[in-house]
């Protein structure tokens, strides 16, 4: 690890891969380039920028509006037993060496707790890496988390780590590409996912008329990753909380329905809300199982 005035500190970036031709990644000032010349920004936030600026990209990533909502959400903390959840399945899964990575990483909290969970562990914690599509949200989380990484990129096209580099990679609330997943974890690694059950903030969704939540997640994901995984441990954290109405304002603001209606008849009262989220881990096989 190193640091510079303006550029914040970035973890060892000997594992990342560049995006163009995937060879490693070397820093050089506020700037990455791999042995092809290839060469990316290191913004003044901290975080490094590995979209290729083609203008072609179709996925957007979340807001500004959208990172805020949801920091200041998470900084309420009703989500922090599922953030405790995640951070103890990737502690009991991560194999002892490669790096961390969470996909869709927003602010940082899961790497957050899942970094410092290992570091309760571990003498030398892992170096961790978050990716994500959003500017915004690279930056808020590189401001608040300088001692881990963070990068912008699309990870459904491309993670830009080397392979086999990674011993754990949680993906919570973001997207999971199975093949992608397979390629960066070590054989013995594991993939750590957290998503919503159909009950999570059910009344609220109604209230409001909310996009609802799926069945079958979890079965649809074990199919996916089927052809490099093996489950291991599930467990779906279920609890009550007490919405205040400004966090409920947060909540919608945070998520898909920010981009739809918002609230109509913002809410004025507390109101019993039920968070339920599904924290599954996969255990990356090793090339023999193949
Ligand atoms: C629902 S938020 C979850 C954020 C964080 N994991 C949490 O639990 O607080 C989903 C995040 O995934 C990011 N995202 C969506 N599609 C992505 C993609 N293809 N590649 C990287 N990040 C993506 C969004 O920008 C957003 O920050
Ligand atoms: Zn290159």
């Amino acid at each position: 690890m190193h640091s510079t005035g303006h550029h914040g500190t970035v973890s060892d970036v000997g594992l990342l891969s560049c995006p163009v031709c995937r060879h490693p990644l070397a820093r050089d000032g506020s700037r990455v380039h791999c042995r092809e010349a290839h060469s990316f920004d290191i913004a003044r936030a901290g975080y490094v920028n590995l979209t290729l600026g083609d203008g072609s990209r179709r996925r957007v990533g979340d807001t500004a509006e959208m990172v805020k909502a949801r920091a200041g959400f998470l900084d309420a903390g009703y989500l922090d037993p599922v953030c405790d959840a995640v951070a103890a399945a990737v502690a009991a899964g991560h194999p002892g060496r490669g790096c961390l990575a969470e996909l869709g990483s927003g602010t940082g909290a899961h790497l957050r707790a899942a970094h410092d969970r290992l570091a309760q562990t571990a003498p030398g914690p892992p170096p961790a890496w978050g990716f994500d599509l959003s500017k915004a949200a690279a930056s808020s989380s590189a401001r608040r988390h300088r001692d881990l990484g963070f990068v912008v990129a699309d990870v459904e096209s491309q993670i830009p780590l080397l392979d086999a580099a990674a011993g754990a990679v949680m993906a919570a609330f973001a997207p999971r590409p199975a093949a992608e997943c397979a390629r960066v974890l070590a054989p013995g690694g594991c993939l750590v996912a957290a998503f919503a059950t159909p009950r999570h903030l059910e009344r609220l969704r109604r209230r409001w008329n909310l996009l609802s939540v799926g069945e079958g997640k979890l079965e649809a994901l074990s199919k996916r990753l089927e052809p490099w995984f093996t489950a291991g441990e599930t467990q779906t954290v279920e609890y009550e909380i007490a919405l205040a109405p400004a966090d409920a304002e947060r909540l919608v603001a945070m998520g898909p329905n920010a981009r739809h209606d918002g609230l109509a008849e913002p809410p004025t009262e507390t109101t019993r809300e039920r968070i339920s989220v599904t924290v599954a881990r996969f255990l990356r096989q090793g090339p023999t199982h193949r």
